[in-house]
């Protein structure tokens, strides 16, 4: 089973969020270990102080090296080898799907959430292996950074989604968006299911997934179909919507969406 150890300074918040929903259930089923620890337990200081004002001067106050390579080594000590620390930070490598993956495979990570202005860098140097983003954006810790990369890495994880099915699929993420889907009722304010779905002919069904997958992620994120494993077909399809929405786009007077990435 794998093993996640959270370092924060706000561990009830990781816990509230690990607590719920399908990360919840896994853990009460022993399908992931997953173990939030506060910092502050890990300072010597009387006062429990675990920030600082900075050397060379400035605002801002940040985090001591002491307290978090004391939580380090004490999560060496329980399991009784290292494990692989991600440090989130704005200044990380940006996580995808890629690197959700990636860091699937490893038994044991321990995540690192900063907070205040940072973290002094000798600790950085000491213990982390790799710095991770979530995006291009600045939170105020890394504590939501760390449960996103948690959420992701825990659902690959065997046995935390209930039809082992939506897994093995997403493993291997074909890098498109997913088609629309529907549910019951078939019509619904006055919007109908589209006709192939309730037809139950199933090639026909995969037909229509495949070639909405394909116009789902040429309009919302062409960018991703550079990186698309498509076949001859897909790219026949692709050509042709192409063409159809700059003939929509002519007619209506319109700029067509982008030309950027979407040949392989
Ligand atoms: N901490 C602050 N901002 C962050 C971000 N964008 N990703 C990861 N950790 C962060």
């Amino acid at each position: 089973m794998m093993r996640i150890d959270i370092a924060t300074l706000f561990p009830e918040m990781c816990e509230r969020v690990l607590d719920e929903s399908i990360i919840g259930r896994a853990r009460r089923a022993g399908k992931l270990d997953i173990h939030c620890h506060q910092i502050r337990d890990y300072t010597l200081d009387k006062q429990k102080r675990v920030d600082d004002t900075l050397y060379g001067g400035g605002k801002g106050m940040l985090m001591q090296a002491d307290p978090i390579f004391r939580c380090y080594e004490a999560v060496c000590q329980e399991v009784g080898t290292r494990p692989h620390v991600v440090y989130l930070s704005p200044q990380g490598e940006v996580f995808t799907q890629k690197k959700a993956i990636q860091l699937s495979g490893y038994d044991h990570l321990l995540l690192l959430c900063g907070h205040y202005e940072g973290v002094d860098q000798r600790v950085l140097d000491e213990i982390v292996d790799e710095e991770v983003s979530i995006g291009d954006y600045v939170l105020t810790g890394g504590e939501l950074a760390a449960l996103v990369v948690t959420d992701a890495v825990s659902r690959m994880q065997e046995g935390v989604l209930a039809g082992e099915e939506c897994f093995m699929e997403e493993s291997h993420w074909n890098g498109l968006l997913e088609c629309p889907q529907y549910t019951h009722p078939a019509v619904w304010h006055g919007r109908e299911v589209p006709a192939v779905l309730q037809s139950g002919h199933h090639a026909n069904i995969q037909q229509w997934r495949r070639e909405h997958s394909l116009e789902n992620t040429y309009r919302k994120r062409p960018d991703l179909l550079c990186k698309a494993q498509l076949t001859a077909k897909d790219k026949l399809f692709l050509r042709r919507l192409k063409e159809r929405i700059k003939a929509e786009g002519a007619a209506a007077g319109v700029a067509s969406p982008p030309d950027e990435g979407e040949e392989q």
